[in-house]
């Protein structure tokens, strides 16, 4: 069986969809390096595109068509853009109703979210941490993504004894802490062997649940792997303070939401930061993989279309996807170690520039990823998969 392929032999489906904002500048960067592995590489991939949110309701009047649907749910992965516009307030009452990318993460149970926090030196520069504190950083959140307060019910926003109010609910039940759990010690195993888990069980049932599983779980299946657990609060600071001090952090869908715009903060710049969705870590076991991998600044209306976005984000989201979804560690690996020689080599992006250094477009941030790969394809030809 050839490397990427389904188990039947054919290529690995991959789906792009650009959505709103500045995604389709990006995917249009990201698709580039998919079909340079495709050409140069020889990656057997069927990749396909659709329109998805706002371009989606202009060519076809509608957010999510059912052949876009059909295309979601016949993808291996899916590597997508942002969601997010203005123009969603001009559109008709309810026609964003369940059509954008929680319905992908919710109906595709993609409830593994990993988003990486990795210091990069070429961007120690631009980090609001000092460089001594960032230095080593590398870590792992692990984000439950399909439950908590995101779709607990009920929610809404009601009317009692005449005052309005909004209510939202954060409920998870133990099998649901229990495989995300499971995912983050697995990883942990692969990294250096620490888990931190974070909470809010000094005030939350769900929170005490939640560690209270957690530990369960390593005491009678993972005590290899040294877990410790933190409060959210704490956590927040941490990963400010002293952020190398992490390997693997886990937490539930609205913590991982804040705490992953940190960690991204710390790391230099948001526009570079990737991440991966998935119903199990990787592809390859019993059950049927499925993946949706984005970079995690979303849409960005205020630059959309002036062409300053970064694609870095988005080019080593296809990077997670070569190590999950087309199990190839060794050709992730050297995509991003690519991006890296872009940046080293002076290519930046408005977000990532130098104080008082010139920036390049996205267009021109692909064109240097794909000379890097060009010219590190020489140097090492591809590994011949059989
Ligand atoms: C993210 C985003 C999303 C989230 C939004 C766009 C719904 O902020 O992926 O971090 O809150 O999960
Ligand atoms: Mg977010």
């Amino acid at each position: 069986m050839a490397h990427g392929t389904t188990p039947d032999g054919m290529p690995k489906r991959l789906l792009i969809l650009p959505g709103d904002g500045i995604g389709p500048e990006i995917l249009a960067q990201a698709r580039r390096v998919v079909e340079w592995f495709a050409t140069h590489r020889g990656l057997a991939v069927d990749l396909r595109e659709e329109h998805f949110g706002i371009p989606a309701w202009r060519a076809h009047g509608s957010l999510l068509r059912d052949e876009t649907w059909a295309e979601i749910e016949a993808a291996d992965a899916i590597l997508f853009g942002a969601i997010g516009s203005p123009e969603y307030d001009t559109l008709p009452v309810g026609a964003r109703e369940g059509q954008g990318l929680m319905r992908m993460r919710v109906e595709l149970n993609l409830y593994i979210n990993l988003r990486p926090v990795k210091a990069l030196p070429v961007l120690a520069a631009i980090s609001p941490v000092r460089p001594d504190v960032l230095r080593d950083t590398d870590l792992m959140i692990v984000r439950e993504l399909t439950g908590g307060i995101y779709v607990g019910k009920p929610r809404g926003i009601e009317t009692v004894d005449g005052v309005r109010r909004g209510v939202n609910t954060m409920v998870y039940s133990e099998p649901e802490i229990e495989r995300i759990a499971r995912a983050a010690f697995e990883l942990a195993r692969t990294r250096t062997g620490r888990l931190c888990s974070v909470d809010k069980s000094n005030v939350l049932e769900t929170s005490r649940l939640w560690r209270e599983v957690v530990q369960r779980l390593h005491d009678s299946e993972y005590s290899d792997v040294a877990l410790s657990h933190l409060f959210v609060d704490n956590a927040a600071m941490q990963l400010v303070r002293a952020p190398s001090q992490f390997d693997v952090m886990l937490m539930e869908n609205l913590f991982g939401d804040i705490l992953s715009d940190v960690g991204a903060a710390v790391a230099g710049s948001i526009g570079m930061q990737p991440s991966a969705s998935m119903n199990g870590m990787y592809a390859g076991g019993d059950t049927r993989h499925r993946a949706l991998y984005e970079p995690i600044h979303g849409s960005a209306p205020d630059i959309a279309g002036k062409g300053i976005a970064n694609p870095c984000g988005a080019i080593l989201s296809f990077a997670m996807c070569l190590r999950h979804t087309f199990l190839r560690p060794d050709e992730a690996a050297f995509l991003e170690n690519a991006v890296t020689r872009a940046i080293e080599a002076g290519a930046r992006t408005p977000d990532i520039a130098l104080p008082n250094r010139p920036a390049i477009s996205t267009v021109e941030m692909g064109n240097a990823i794909l000379r890097e790969l060009d010219a590190m394809a020489a140097e090492k030809p591809a590994a011949v998969h059989a």
